[in-house]
């Protein structure tokens, strides 16, 4: 499964290096990017030239390039770590300028790297953990060294998932690249050869392909590929021919990028986690609020829309609940004209992936002008939201393409829970386990590729509620959140209408709407509420009405009441529980859109950011 932030693209043959590069770039235009550079070999030097903004920026600061290089590597930015500007750009070099580097992923530990670095008198141009990177290599790469040990010993010293692609000025006609989480695959050519994060870079120039494996390093040169071990061992090359056509390649060889994004969660999941867990089991947010003002804040509002705003509730959830802080959630439109109280001491919390959306910022604006703390979680660097906050912490998630968002919730819910432990740790929370909370989202990655795993029964419950007239989507605590954001996809993809509510209510008016054929999809993963939830089950079969429910694999009761059961792995805590439960309401309204042959990716009348108020 590939999951990359970032576009990468390498080239060594007799073509242009230059213009083939630019070439693939091109090709992964798709996936988002803020800014681009290459690198290239230039009367023996490596030059490099980067631009923020489009690639045609990039374009025409290589207008006047040479045409004989046979040698370069590109890079389109999806920034993760510094604002997107041609500074921060890739590539970049070491200290000596003797090699150059581009990086897909994210380098845990750049800051401890960065500061033993500067105490030797390193001096950076960019804010990025990719030139703290670059600058490890060249310390590593002596006279007589070969830029391959260079790079292997550089790793060694590097921690988190990443994978680097570096070229040097004293190695003509050679490419070493490593993988380390974040995937490169090679493409095979006669007389050349070439690399890519993506596959839809190397189609038009080969179908043979080698997929680099977790810790291996290649050597690209025009006559062959050398691929290697951790330890510098030479092993055989496994070549694997893509048949796919290029919108299948883009979307990973998924049928929508809604699915292949679905698919991407866990590797989401520990993106987000992702050099924000130190040795000590303790939460780190880099540039948030000093820690004094953490213990000033006396009220939370959390500000978001739409998707985003189902990952708010998740947040007011656990700030309440763990926190005892007192938090409220609104829709951006509403709070810009609802005139809201706001306490001096209170902090508001934006949720964006786009980090665009118009009513957010407006809101955002308001705080600012009323002189209350504002904090961004943006998926977007470089986005107005992020821009225009006080402090911003960045979801990680990488580019989402289809408007259905899927891992940016997941992302941003994890965000949340990051800050939540984060705000109990500097605050001493009393009764608060971090440590105990540290470990159970360790092993969210895992858990959620167990309930993708779940796939097939997901799709066999879908072929039989897919002709439903009205889906409700209920549930009880953290899974009547998750309820609102399954609800949500569901008619954004399916057109169907739905109903969506706390279990509780249903009495107390929806009930009204249940008549044969009407599916109530309940999210039941919380034994505290098991009981009580079971008995809304009976409400809605009484009436006529089919059940599917999703619950744990611990679960002893809910799974007896149910038409259809789905289930997801336990965690100690149930709101992790609940967080697992939005995959399997994602992918049923992926599977009932497919099977009712809806518009999937871009559904109609909707747009991806919704840049107007
Ligand atoms: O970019 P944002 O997170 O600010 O966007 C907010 C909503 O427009 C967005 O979540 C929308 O609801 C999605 N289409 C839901 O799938």
């Amino acid at each position: 499964m590939l999951f990359n932030m970032c576009g990468i693209a390498g080239y060594v043959g007799p073509k242009n290096a230059v213009d083939v590069v630019f070439d693939q770039l091109k090709r992964l235009e798709y996936r988002g990017y803020d800014s681009a550079g290459i690198a290239f070999r230039d009367n023996g030097n490596i030059a490099v030239v980067k631009r923020a903004g489009k690639l045609s920026e990039l374009g025409k600061a290589l207008h006047d390039m040479p045409s004989d290089t046979h040698l370069a590597i590109a890079h389109s930015r999806w920034a993760t770590h510094g604002a997107p500007t041609d500074l921060n750009a890739h590539p970049h070099y070491d200290a000596y300028e003797q090699v150059a580097m581009i990086h897909n992923g994210i380098i845990e530990n750049y800051l401890d790297l960065r500061d033993e670095l500067v105490a030797k008198g390193h001096l950076f141009q960019s804010q990025t953990d990719t030139e703290v990177a670059a600058h490890v290599i060249g310390e590593e790469y002596a006279p007589g060294v070969p830029l391959e040990e260079a790079v292997r010993r550089a790793v060694k010293r590097l921690r988190g998932a990443f994978a680097l692609v570096v070229i040097s000025k004293r190695e003509d006609g050679k490419i070493v690249a490593v993988r380390n989480a974040s995937p490169i695959v090679i493409g095979l050519g006669k007389g050349e050869n070439l690399l890519a994060s993506d596959i839809p870079a190397l189609l038009p120039y080969t179908r043979d392909v080698v997929v680099l494996e977790e810790g291996h390093l290649a050597v690209l040169t025009p006559e062959g590929v050398r691929v290697l071990d951790e330890d510098g061992r030479d092993l055989p090359l496994r070549t694997e021919r893509i048949d796919w056509d290029v919108a299948m390649a883009e979307r990973g060889g998924y049928e929508h990028f809604m699915l292949k994004e679905i698919h991407e969660q866990p590797a989401v999941i520990r993106q987000s986690l992702a050099g924000r867990i130190d040795e000590n089991g303790q939460v780190r947010l880099e540039r948030v609020f000093s820690e004094h003002v953490w213990t000033e804040i006396d009220r939370v509002n959390l500000i978001a829309c739409g998707t985003a705003y189902h990952a708010a509730l998740m947040g007011k959830f656990l700030f309440e609940r763990l926190l005892r802080l007192p938090t409220d959630v609104y829709y951006s439109s509403e709070f810009r004209y609802g005139d809201p109280v706001l306490s001096p001491r209170s902090l508001a919390i934006f949720v964006s992936q786009s980090g665009e959306t118009a009513d957010t910022l407006a809101a955002l604006r308001l705080c600012k002008a009323r002189r209350i703390r504002t904090l961004g979680i943006v998926n977007v660097v470089g986005s107005s939201i992020a821009r225009e906050c006080d402090r911003t912490i960045f979801t990680q998630a990488g580019p989402e393409i289809s408007v259905a968002s899927t891992k940016a919730y997941t992302a941003q819910v994890m965000v949340l829970t990051l800050l939540a432990l984060y705000i109990a740790q500097v605050n001493e929370a009393a009764g608060i386990r971090v440590d105990d909370w540290i470990g159970e989202l360790m092993q969210l990655p895992e858990k959620a590729k167990r309930v993708l795993k779940t796939e097939p029964q997901i799709v066999e419950v879908c072929r039989k509620i897919q002709d439903a007239p009205l889906c409700f989507f209920l549930g009880r605590g953290a899974d009547a959140y998750t309820a609102l954001e399954g609800a949500l996809k569901f008619k954004e993809i399916c057109y169907v209408p739905t109903q969506e509510s706390p279990a509780g209510e249903m009495k107390h008016g929806p009930l009204a709407l249940v008549v044969p054929g009407v599916v109530a999809i309940f999210g039941a993963t919380d034994p505290a509420t098991a009981d009580k939830v079971v008995s809304n089950m009976k409400e809605v079969q009484a009436r006529g009405g089919t059940v599917v429910a999703i619950t744990t694999d611990e679960d002893t009761v809910v799974h007896k009441a149910a038409d259809h059961v789905l289930q997801v792995p336990h965690s100690k805590h149930e709101f992790l529980t609940a967080l697992l439960s939005v995959i399997p309401l994602q992918l049923i309204a992926y599977h009932v859109a497919r099977i009712r042959g809806c518009e999937i990716d871009q559904p109609r009348n909707l747009a991806k950011s919704v840049t107007v108020e």
